[in-house]
């Protein structure tokens, strides 16, 4: 017997999450993860939740996270759809969204797990190639802007931290579908997230934008994303999520996280300054830093030996995140680098004695 699983399931190639060494002696700056331990009111809140009741279900719309990200964001709970991370929330938006066959785009290169997301629900994908410089061509945008049910933009994007301007974020909004804008760095950005297009822009009704607390907040262990958009859009996505998609001890710890602004913003900055520090050192061992606005710095060598260096450091234990993008641009060019976390001083400054000699 043979067993038969969806074709577009069996075709594809699946997502190949960044590695996750289980044992310690690493330094790790691979998944862009934050170096800094989370709120002591984040372990508060666990154990609280720990000591029950953890025999019932938790509450099925996370109500205490919604309220109080509602106050932050300064939104109607209403708005709020808290997911297990926010890969849940990408999840949802594409099953709320996509019939197999409808067209999902993305700017390329980007998160690749857009396109994965795409594959699973058996959708076409359509990249929009984007310049060294970020930019992209204006009629293949508007192309995608009339095809496209799901329109997916980081902002910063990753791996290259990109930041796109409102302006050319109103030039892909989906005539007939929906602009996501991934925020899942938007607390390392220097100027204002898209919230405010949320509030005032005449697209805010074609608009979702996804944030998570596994960056700014210190909590990729924990699981624990939302989306922010119009309540006419989040009552459609309410009915497509698991009904107890995020578990008490999550809500518990991940509403603390959020009351914790104070903390989000101390460790931001350590990080940004971490990240200035790291920028202008680079180019001393012949590194071309991209521009860019989030927890983690894309970056290419002179030498173009990118899988290579980052073999060496491995031996140093020293993780960084080598990536490589085929069909980069209409001519199917490739494009590889290396994407550097930023960690704490001590991790950077490791990773800088050595990184001369890895070249
Ligand atoms: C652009 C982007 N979106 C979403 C995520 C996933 O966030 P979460 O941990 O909340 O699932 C990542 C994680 O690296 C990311 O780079």
């Amino acid at each position: 017997m043979t067993l038969r699983v969806r074709r577009n399931i069996d075709e594809m190639p699946g997502y190949v999450p960044g590695e996750q060494p289980q044992e310690s002696g690493w330094i790790k700056l691979n998944t862009n993860e934050n170096p800094y331990p989370p709120s002591p009111h984040v372990v508060d809140a666990i154990c609280r939740a720990a000591r029950g009741p953890l025999n019932v279900y938790p509450d099925a719309l996370a109500t205490p996270f919604r309220e109080a990200a509602a106050d932050v964001l300064q939104v109607d709970p209403d708005w709020i759809l808290p997911a297990n991370g926010s890969d849940e929330n990408l999840t949802i938006i594409i099953r709320t969204m996509c019939d197999p066959g409808d067209v999902t785009a993305f700017p390329w290169p980007t998160y690749v797990l857009y396109e994965s997301l795409a594959q699973i629900q058996d959708c076409r994908t359509e990249r929009l190639y984007l310049e060294a410089d970020g930019t992209w061509d204006e009629a293949q945008a508007q192309r995608l802007r009339e095809q496209a049910r799901v329109f997916f933009v980081p902002r910063p994007n990753s791996p290259t931290g990109t930041v796109w301007s409102p302006e050319a974020l109103s030039r892909l909004v989906p005539e007939r579908g929906l602009l996501v804008l991934d925020e899942a760095y938007a607390d390392f950005m220097a100027g204002p997230t898209g919230i405010g297009l949320l509030k005032t822009s005449e697209f805010s009704e074609r608009l979702v934008i996804t944030r998570t607390l596994s960056k700014s907040y210190s909590l990729a262990g924990l699981r624990f994303g939302f989306s922010i958009a119009a309540p006419a859009i989040t009552r459609q996505m309410r009915k497509v999520k698991d009904s107890y998609n995020c578990d008490a001890i999550a809500i518990a710890a991940a509403t603390a996280a959020i009351q914790d602004q104070d903390w989000m913003r101390a460790s931001r900055e350590k990080i940004l300054a971490t990240r200035r520090r790291l920028v202008e050192a680079l180019p001393a061992a012949g590194f071309r830093v991209t521009p860019g606005e989030a927890n983690f710095v894309w970056t290419q060598h002179e030498s173009g030996a990118h899988r290579e260096i980052c073999e060496r450091l491995r031996q140093h234990r020293i993780l960084l995140r080598y990536m490589r993008f085929s069909g980069v641009g209409p001519q199917g060019g490739v494009l590889d680098g290396i994407r550097i976390t930023v960690g704490t001083d001590e991790q950077v400054d490791a990773l800088l004695d050595v990184i001369g000699a890895c070249v």
